[in-house]
């Protein structure tokens, strides 16, 4: 009864490649033209940069005249002089000394390792090293180099893009989800990890691409593990396509045996000395400790700035502040400059870490001191020149999962030596620095492990074993993981997908479980919203998906906190939070998507904004698979079916978060049985029996966070299967729930004895 089947659009017609328009159009079309390994295969005139090119073997003098030379040989304009200048600077670059090495490994092997200290030049020059050597637009191909963070990308996009002297989002790009600057232009393409891995779900042999580098594959992220496995499955189908493994740490013999082999190649740093400061006891509040070592230093040390590793935002933001404060207030010192730096920041704040220090206050004055206050994403994915002074707390946040029971949160926990050994390098970039690393030497000897672990031994799997089943791969246990997960953690992931319709009772891809796949959300959420047409209401889930796929939109600044929560109340609905997300976006709509109102209304202007930029490719989604787009009639909000229908689709996505509160005020999770309580900043406002929650928050108590209400009796209609009460533990919601049935089997009865009943009378 679901009509869920629908063939994807026709493959787009043949496209023109925009880098054979010298050719007569026949000659055109991608794949159209001639095979590499020929001297000026693509008949470019005689005085073009690469008429002398060959493809695959170039060599480091040829690639480095043309970049040295006049006309900029991907767009053929002539270069500009801020190229030039930064030219200048990459050929200092550590990376710059081994391009004839790397040349030659990669040339020779289809997979090559490069290990280098962070800020050696890997993410920015190598790429273009394949560029010019591959060619890949002639062959209508592109590069791809993978991040596993979705600001690196971008930043290292835009950073590239300038070093090339193209328009961003033309020759060179980014991909990342929900936000795609890429064009038929686009050579070199940055894109998240994930990205990637979702790209292989529809084009299993990656056709588009003639070179792949995973760049930081010391960070072991999930989806560059997963990569990394693909990978070694890819290469052996297409020997054409290259694969460049890169990271910063040293332990890079563990993917070199992996790809059996592979060559390694390794750039030694520029690297200054770095003198490490421990505190003699351990501190018991690290973020005052972090604020107050940061003033020091600006008091008393030498000129250089400083870079804090500091875990989230909000403990960012509010570092920033007060350290801007105190530091203005500070008799004698310089300026100081003090800059955020974390995931969700806008892009244009996000560009300031690359500014100078400020000047002097006066002429004689005191030199000023560039601040970064930054997650750990300056650790060795970003690069930040002129930092002469680290500051380590030892903590950053990381993802744990407990698949015993299902909870996967983001936790601020110690950081591992190896981390530790990465944040102090980044004082020693361009002169000898000092780390102040804010635990004891005893501390860092035996408290801190060596190395943090895998991601994919600290996560919920459900997303990708959804993608291995989308992807062909059904023997899991015997797909080649660098680190294979914990048989557990893989039987929870096959359970949901199976209690989700994803997955058959062998494991096998259902036809559902195959849309849920393409849609790049949570399973969970993915079923929520191909279901939600069957409840009449896709318009308001799209929405709700839409708002909880981007960062949190009520701003509460720590001053103005009445303010803004006075702010917020406007739009609670009283049934949960998921409603009052949809009372926002109705609200922001209503403005006129007005930057001002946000402003006022303490909601956040550009997570809205990018909120319904979210919704607008889900909405794509939503057509190219033919699922409806409909609404419940909103006039009759207060007593029609509008809420209630739209808190029945939530339930087709969460059955398996639900809590449910006991006599004694607690909350009980359904058959886990874990005591939590609502968030505090939920608008859920009456004592509601049973909740949904889209989150499970690990702190020093347990919350569930974005609450919705729901009834019991929705419950075992919409999951009878996952609520089949035989394999419920005992708790007072096993027992309602059995009441709910008894009563319902003998109303169910009562009819039946009616009605034999009145067929008894019938025959009389
Ligand atoms: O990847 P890896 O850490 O080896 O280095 P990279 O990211 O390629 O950075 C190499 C150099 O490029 C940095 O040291 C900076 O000098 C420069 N860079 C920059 O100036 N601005 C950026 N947005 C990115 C890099
Ligand atoms: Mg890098």
């Amino acid at each position: 009864s679901q009509k869920l089947v629908k063939a994807e659009k026709d493959a787009e017609a043949p496209q023109e490649n925009p880098y054979l328009a010298h050719l007569p159009p026949s000659e055109r079309l991608v794949g159209g033209a001639a095979a590499s390994g020929r001297k000026n295969p693509y008949g470019l005139a005689p005085n073009h940069p690469l008429a002398n090119f060959v493809i695959g073997a170039t060599t480091a003098e040829q690639a480095e005249a043309a970049e040295e030379g006049d006309i900029n040989p991907f767009t053929d304009k002539p270069f500009s002089d801020k190229y030039r200048k930064i030219l200048a600077g990459r050929r200092k670059l550590p990376v710059n000394k081994h391009r004839k090495e790397f040349l030659n490994l990669v040339q020779n092997n289809q997979v090559v390792i490069l290990v280098g200290e962070t800020g050696s030049g890997k993410t920015t020059q190598i790429p273009q090293f394949l560029v010019f050597d591959e060619l890949p637009g002639f062959k209508g191909k592109k590069i791809a180099c993978t991040q596993p963070r979705r600001l690196a990308a971008m930043s290292v996009a835009q950073r590239v893009a300038e070093e090339m002297d193209v328009v961003m989002g033309q020759e060179v790009g980014y991909n990342i989800r929900f936000e795609d600057c890429t064009s038929a232009s686009t050579i070199l393409q940055y894109m998240t990890d994930g990205m990637l891995l979702r790209e292989a779900m529809n084009d299993p042999l990656l056709t588009r691409y003639s070179a792949i580098i995973l760049d930081e594959a010391h960070d072991r992220t999930l989806s560059t593990d997963i990569l990394m496995g693909l990978m070694k499955e890819i290469i052996r189908k297409r020997s054409d396509l290259k694969v460049v493994v890169m990271s910063a740490t040293l332990d890079a013999g563990k993917f070199q045996k992996y790809f059996d082999d592979a060559p390694l190649m390794s750039v030694p740093g520029r690297t200054f000395p770095v003198e490490i400061y421990y505190t003699p006891e351990p501190e018991s509040d690290y973020l005052e400790a972090a604020i107050f070592t940061a003033l020091q230093i600006h008091r008393s040390e030498d000129p250089g700035d400083i870079l804090l590793f500091l875990t989230g935002e909000e403990e960012i933001e509010d570092a920033c502040k007060k350290i801007k404060m105190e530091a203005d207030m500070m008799p004698d010192t310089g300026p100081v400059k003090v800059l955020p730096l974390y995931s969700t920041l806008p892009p244009q704040a996000q560009k300031r870490i690359y500014e100078d220090a400020p000047p002097p206050r006066t002429p004689e004055g005191r030199p000023g001191r560039k601040i970064v206050v930054s997650t750990n994403i300056a650790e060795t994915s970003l690069t930040i020149d002129g930092i002469v002074y680290v500051i380590d707390p030892g903590f950053s946040k990381q993802k744990v999962y407990n698949p015993r029971i299902r909870v996967e949160s983001l936790l601020v926990s110690p950081i591992s030596k190896a981390s530790a050994q990465q944040r102090s390098g980044r004082a020693g970039r361009t002169r000898p620095g000092k780390c102040f690393r804010l635990y004891t030497e005893n501390a860092f000897m035996k408290e801190l492990i060596e190395t943090t672990y895998p991601e994919i031994l600290r996560s919920n799997l459900g997303t990708v074993v959804l993608q291995l089943k989308k992807l062909g791969i059904d023997d899991l246990v015997h797909f080649d993981f660098m680190d294979p997960p914990a048989p557990e953690t893989l039987m929870r992931a096959l359970e949901l997908l199976n209690y989700l319709g994803a997955l058959d009772d062998d494991g096998n891809l259902t036809p559902l479980g195959s849309i849920m796949a393409d849609f790049p959300l949570d399973p969970q959420l993915a079923k929520m919203l191909i279901m939600s047409p069957q409840y009449g209401c896709s318009n308001e889930i799209m929405t709700i998906v839409s708002l909880l796929n981007v960062p949190l939109v009520f701003v509460r600044p720590a001053d103005q906190r009445k303010a803004a929560d006075e702010a917020k109340a406007q739009f609670a609905h009283p049934d949960g939070d998921h409603l009052t997300l949809l009372n926002v976006y109705h609200a922001y709509k209503t403005s006129g998507e007005d930057q001002k109102w946000c402003y006022d209304n303490y909601c956040n202007y550009r997570t809205l904004k990018s909120a319904d930029n979210v919704r607008t490719q889900l909405k794509r989604y939503m057509e190219r698979f033919d699922l409806d787009l409909v609404s419940l009639p909103f006039d009759e909000r207060p007593k029609g079916p509008y809420y209630t229908g739209i808190r029945k689709a939530l339930v087709t996505g969460y059955f398996m978060q639900v809590a449910h509160q006991e006599r004694s005020g607690n909350y009980l999770t359904v058959k886990d049985n874990q005591v939590v309580r609502l968030h505090p900043s939920s608008c859920l406002d009456h004592a509601a029996e049973w909740v949904i929650y889209n989150e499970f928050v690990l702190t020093n108590q347990n919350f569930i966070r974005t609450v919705t209400e729901v009834k019991a009796e929705w419950l075992l209609d919409i999951a009878p299967i996952y609520f089949d009460l035989d394999s419920f533990p005992n708790c007072e919601g096993k027992r309602v729930l059995e009441k709910l049935l008894r009563r319902r089997k003998d109303e169910e009865d009562m009819k039946k004895n009616r009605k034999s009943d009145r067929s008894d009378r019938d025959r009389d």
